[in-house]
C-alpha cells in the first residue's frame, strides 16, 4: 500500500517513519510512504504558501495556487490515490474508515497548517475531508500519522499473529472496549491479579473477559452498546 504525504513540515514524520511496526512494514515492502513538501510548489522568491484571509480575521490561509498543482502533480505520479484532506471540519475518522482505507492501493494525505485551506482547494479536488476528533491541532500532520498507523496495522502481515488487529475494540464485529489485562508480579502494592486469571480454566477466563468488556463499555462508552458511534450520521464510512 502506498501513502503520499503532502505537508509543509516533512521532518515531523522522521521519527514516526523510522521506528517500530511502521518501519518494519516499510522495510518488508508492504507499505511505501512518500513525503512531499508543499513549499516546493511555491515558485516565488519567498516561497509563499499562505496569505491573509479575504474579509479579514486572524491567521493565514493556505493558497489554492500552491496546493492544487502540488496535489495534481503527486496524483499523476501513479494511478491516482484516494485523496484525504486532514481538517478539523471534516467528518470524523473511525475504525470503520480505517478498515475501508486498508482496502485501497494508494492514499494521498494533504496536511494543512495555519487557519485552513482556501475553499477552492476542496471545490476543485473534492478530497475526503477527515477530522480525527473534536479538537484542534496545529496542523494535519499528527492526524495523518493517526490515519496511517490505524490503517497499516490492518494490512496482512504487518502485525505478528500475537498482536493481531482482528479483535481490536471498534473493529467490525467488536463494539466492546477491551478488558483489563495483567502480567507479573501477581501482587503489586497490595493489588492482586484477579484469581480467575490464575485458575487455568480457559472457559472461565473467557467468560470473565467478556463480562469485563461489557462492564467497561457500559460504564465508559454506553453509546457503543446503543449501536451507534458518536456522530454516526457524519462519520467516515467507506468512500469510493
Ligand atoms: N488539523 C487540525 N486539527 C485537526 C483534526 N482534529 N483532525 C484532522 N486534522 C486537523
Amino acid at each position: 500500500m502506498r501513502f503520499d504525504i503532502l505537508t509543509l513540515f516533512p521532518d515531523l514524520f522522521e521519527g514516526f517513519l523510522s521506528e517500530s511496526i511502521l518501519s518494519a512494514a516499510i522495510a518488508s515492502g508492504r507499505v511505501t510512504i512518500n513525503l512531499f513538501n508543499i513549499r516546493d510548489w511555491a515558485h516565488d522568491r519567498h516561497a509563499t504558501v499562505d496569505d491573509r484571509p479575504f474579509g479579514g480575521g486572524p491567521g493565514m490561509v493556505l493558497k489554492a495556487d500552491r496546493v492544487v498543482p502540488c496535489v495534481e502533480e503527486v496524483q499523476a505520479m501513479a494511478s491516482p490515490g484516494h485523496l484525504v484532506m486532514l481538517t478539523p471540519t471534516g467528518r470524523v475518522f473511525n475504525q470503520r474508515a480505517a478498515e475501508c482505507f486498508a482496502e485501497k492501493q494508494r492514499i494521498v494525505l494533504l496536511c494543512g497548517r495555519y487557519e485552513g485551506f482556501d475553499q477552492r482547494i476542496s471545490d476543485l479536488l473534492s478530497p475526503d475531508e477527515l477530522s480525527i476528533g473534536d479538537f484542534v491541532l496545529n496542523g494535519g500532520e499528527v492526524a495523518a500519522m493517526v490515519v496511517i498507523e490505524s490503517v497499516i496495522r490492518l494490512l496482512p502481515g504487518v502485525l505478528g499473529d500475537e498482536d493481531s488487529a482482528r479483535t481490536d475494540s471498534f473493529s467490525s464485529g467488536n463494539r466492546l472496549l477491551e478488558e483489563p489485562v495483567y502480567t507479573r508480579p501477581r501482587e503489586y502494592r497490595g493489588l492482586e491479579v484477579p484469581e480467575i486469571l490464575l485458575s487455568g480454566n480457559h472457559q472461565a477466563v473467557d467468560a470473565w473477559r467478556q463480562e469485563q468488556r461489557l462492564l467497561r463499555t457500559r460504564q465508559r462508552r454506553p453509546d457503543l452498546l446503543r449501536g451507534g458511534d458518536p456522530g454516526a450520521a457524519k462519520d467516515a464510512g467507506c468512500p469510493e
